[in-house]
């Protein structure tokens, strides 16, 4: 008998309706799909038989808990969905969080800083687990699938390689053909199709914050920095005095940065502006520290994504700091991608439909 409870729905499948703006012209769009591996969230893209997108999103989270009767009948009492790993029960995703706060338990998440945790040995078990549920199998066995991995950080000794190498194996063993992307690069490509791929992506993530420069769909810059969503949460925790899942709750639970309203949407909106800050200043730095940068005539437009773009005021105060600094490269839109949580996974879908 197999020991899991079957029923393992997408958290938020958010059909998006809309075609991959690269594929209008190309009568094979249906093969290949999309993979965000974000420290929060994971989210798959893949495109239907009648030309629209579905993106399944799932938390990149997990909770265990010891394997007696009385949990396993108090987990099918609650219609959780779990499995059996290494004997203990593992409840994966937005389900895991759910439990969490009723337990008053802290969930397990398998990544960290943009890659995968060295402090969780069960991170790549769970990881595939989530992966499963919301990439599903190869429609066809070879079928590629892009993921997206983050630039190497300036600001700490990460080792993206290691990660990239993992989630390669781990997505190819699956069945299909498995390309990595740059997690910013796939924001030009679900956002600036329709300026051929030229401009700048950021992708404003939990764990990080990716950017990238790019003319006519070539990357001339990419970077990191691990700085993004936990960053804030973390300082805004720590100058309160309170935990960082209640600067969490603050942050996400409705703050304009534009105008906080007491002491805790202060530190907010005062670590958002730094975050901004410290990205543009290093997209200045190195665009003009590089060499064999392309001179771009015509204003190239800003895309931002990413869950921690999603806060109020976030734009207006992105261009407010943009003001302030004399920036190497003529700017014209600055604008938040309309779906910005699945931004990336879409970007990686359309890199699958194009083949890049
Ligand atoms: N409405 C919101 N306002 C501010 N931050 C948000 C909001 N919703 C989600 N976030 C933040 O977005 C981050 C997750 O974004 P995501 O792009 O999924 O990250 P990752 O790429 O690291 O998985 C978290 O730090 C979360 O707190
Ligand atoms: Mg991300």
């Amino acid at each position: 008998m197999h020991d899991t409870n079957e029923n393992l729905e997408a958290r938020r499948s958010a059909p998006t309706g809309a075609q991959a703006t690269s594929n209008k012209n190309q009568t094979d769009v249906a093969l290949g799909k999309g993979l965000d591996v974000g420290t929060a969230n994971l989210a798959a893209a893949v495109t239907n038989e009648d030309g629209s997108v579905t993106v399944n999103v799932e938390r990149n989270a997990f909770l265990d808990i010891n394997s007696d009767v009385y949990s396993k009948n108090m987990l099918t009492k609650l219609k959780v969905p779990y499995v059996v790993h290494n004997n203990k029960l593992v409840v994966i995703g937005e389900a895991a969080f759910e439990l969490a706060n009723v337990f008053g338990k802290e969930v397990r998440r398998p990544m960290a800083d943009g890659l995968i945790s060295p402090n969780e040995t069960d991170a790549l078990p769970m990881m595939r687990l989530i992966i499963s549920k919301i990439l599903g199998e190869p429609r066809q066995q070879g079928e590629s699938c892009y993921f997206c991995v983050p630039a190497p950080s300036i600001d700490v000794d990460n080792n993206v390689v290691y990660h990239e190498g993992l989630f390669q194996s781990l997505i190819a063993k699956m069945g299909y053909n498995a390309r990595s992307i740059n997690e910013a690069h796939a924001v030009i490509f679900s956002e600036l199709a329709e300026q051929d791929f030229t401009g700048i992506g950021l992708s404003f993530g939990g764990g990080m914050v990716n950017a990238c420069v790019a003319y006519k769909s070539i990357p001339c810059l990419s970077f990191s920095v691990a700085r993004g969503g936990d960053w804030i949460d973390k300082n805004v925790a720590h100058v309160l005095g309170t935990k960082k899942s209640k600067a969490t709750f603050l942050k996400e639970r409705g703050v304009d940065i534009r105008d906080p309203k007491n002491r805790e949407e202060e530190a907010i909106a005062i670590y958002y502006r730094n975050l901004i800050s410290y990205v543009l200043q290093n997209i200045k730095a190195r665009f003009e520290g590089g060499q064999n940068m392309p001179s771009f005539q015509d204003p190239v437009d800003i895309a931002c994504a990413g869950g921690t773009s999603l806060v109020g005021g976030f734009i207006e105060v992105f261009r407010d700091e943009f003001s302030k600094i004399d920036f190497p490269i003529p700017v014209g839109r600055i604008f938040r991608a309309e779906d910005a949580l699945i931004s990336v996974a879409k970007g990686c879908l359309v890199a699958a439909a194009i083949g890049e």
